[in-house]
């Protein structure tokens, strides 16, 4: 297993281009499902997330090429309607392909995703959603099994805003018969985007990225080409760790209305925030202030950014508290932040971070994906030697040359390479 070594210290300066989204790439791969063709995606980071959507669609008989910039998605031939267990267990997010399928196949297998390092995350929004359309579906040995000869449109609300459950019906339901109304759907820009694909694939949507999407079903949808949108919790992640080292960093290729809530409180934090277009500046506070963090919905602050924002708290000035209202166990970086020095107390969905005036150097394990940034963060600012961040492997299904960025802004960081996963 690789590690990532940092030797913290460095102000972070110079510019940084940021990648196509992770969470906009994935559905608008899955989407391509929906008709046979050759769909052409822009933007596709290359990430492990990426190549497990990619081995599972492989593995129904879609083939890819990557050209340039461009991935050429061919989906002419299912051969098969099968997510298998050993691909889905390693990304829940497989749960994406179980509408196209049963909108193009009239079935789907998929296996059940389990619980994560995060909390338990069901998907029973989906499976009521689609049971709603018309699917007939039933759990079998761990899988779900689905079949609909033909999906008709329902009115759905959604109990909880559901980001992949809302992008999972609305790909169900673009070649339903009739008309499908989605209520209290996630507003997140992944979903716009993904709707904005659909758009040009023939179908028609109204609302997405509102709270309420209305699709009518079409009878034909055509291949297409789409660019998706960058990665805003790349960007804040980096927005962050100029803050954190007190650095001045441009992050280009960015949609700054995607990024409001973290803005605002990196300001209240001290920082200096110019935006342009599709540009950020961040320069770093001399000192950090301590502000209160409550993770919501888009456009509220977002849930993936919270690890990142807490590692800047442990530095600030004061005392700050964050209330997580999306996952339940959201807070497992917290253990590890703590054995840089970081003093903060967890009671439920809530943590105390109080500032201190320096982190130290230590050993520490990522969990997850955000927490793996988080402590990357973290090591940009310890002192005292390097800090090393095992099971990197949860980076690396999120971040485009994580490192390599950093590098790039003056970070003393590199990966050392160890027996693969
Ligand atoms: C997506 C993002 C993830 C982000 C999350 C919240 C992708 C690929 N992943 O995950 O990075 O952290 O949104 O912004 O886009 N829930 C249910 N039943 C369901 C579905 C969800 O109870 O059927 C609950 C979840 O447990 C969670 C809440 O709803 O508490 C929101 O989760 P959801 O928006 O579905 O997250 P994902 O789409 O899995």
């Amino acid at each position: 297993m690789d590690k990532i070594v940092i030797e913290g210290g460095r102000p972070l300066k110079g510019a940084v281009q940021i990648s196509g989204a992770k969470n906009a790439a994935l559905p608008t791969i899955a989407a391509c499902l929906l008709t046979g063709g050759p769909h052409h995606l822009r933007g596709i980071p290359r990430l492990r997330d990426i190549r497990t959507i990619r081995s599972i669609m492989e593995k129904l008989g879609v083939r890819f090429e990557d050209r340039g910039d461009v991935l050429e998605v061919n989906t002419t031939h299912l051969t098969d309607d099968e997510a298998p267990y050993e691909l889905v267990k390693t990304m829940r997010a497989s749960i994406l392909l179980l509408g196209p399928l049963l909108a193009r196949l009239g079935r789907a297998r998929i296996s059940l995703p389990g619980g994560c390092a995060i909390g338990a995350r069901p998907v029973n929004l989906h499976l009521k959603a689609l049971a709603a359309m018309g699917a007939d579906i039933h759990m079998e040995h761990g899988y779900i099994n689905a079949h609909a000869r033909k999906l008709r449109g329902a009115d759905i609300f959604f109990d909880i805003r559901t980001v992949t459950g809302t992008e999972n019906i609305m790909m169900a339901a673009v070649t339903a018969e009739g008309t499908t109304i989605l209520r209290n759907t996630a507003n997140e820009p992944e979903i716009k985007d993904l709707a904005e694909m659909l758009g040009a694939m023939g179908a028609d949507i109204e609302g997405a990225g509102t709270d309420t999407v209305v699709i009518h079903g079409v009878d034909h949808l055509e291949p297409c080409e789409h660019t998706i949108i960058p990665d805003r919790i790349e960007a804040g992640t980096f927005m962050i760790a100029a803050a954190i080292t007190r650095g001045n960093i441009l992050v280009e290729g960015c949609r700054p209305e995607h990024l409001t809530a973290l803005t605002e409180k990196l300001r209240q934090a001290g920082a200096v925030i110019t935006k342009e277009k599709a540009t950020i500046r961040v320069q770093g506070p001399d000192a950090i202030e301590s502000v209160d963090i409550k993770t919501m919905p888009f456009p509220g602050f977002a849930t993936d950014l919270q690890a990142q924002f807490m590692a800047l708290m442990t530095v600030a000035n004061g005392w700050s508290m964050f209330r997580e209202t999306v996952f339940e166990n959201r807070f497992i970086h917290v253990s590890e932040l703590r054995r840089l020095g970081a003093d903060i107390e967890i009671n439920g969905n809530q943590a105390l971070v109080k500032g201190r005036e320096r982190l130290l150097s230590a050993p520490v394990m990522a969990t997850d994906l955000r927490a793996s940034a988080s402590l990357i963060l973290a090591g940009l600012v310890a002192e005292g030697g390097a800090t090393e961040v095992h099971r990197i492997y949860h980076l690396d299904r999120g971040y485009e040359a994580f490192e390599e960025k950093f590098r790039g802004l003056g970070a003393n960081i590199r990966r050392e390479k160890g027996p693969p996963v």
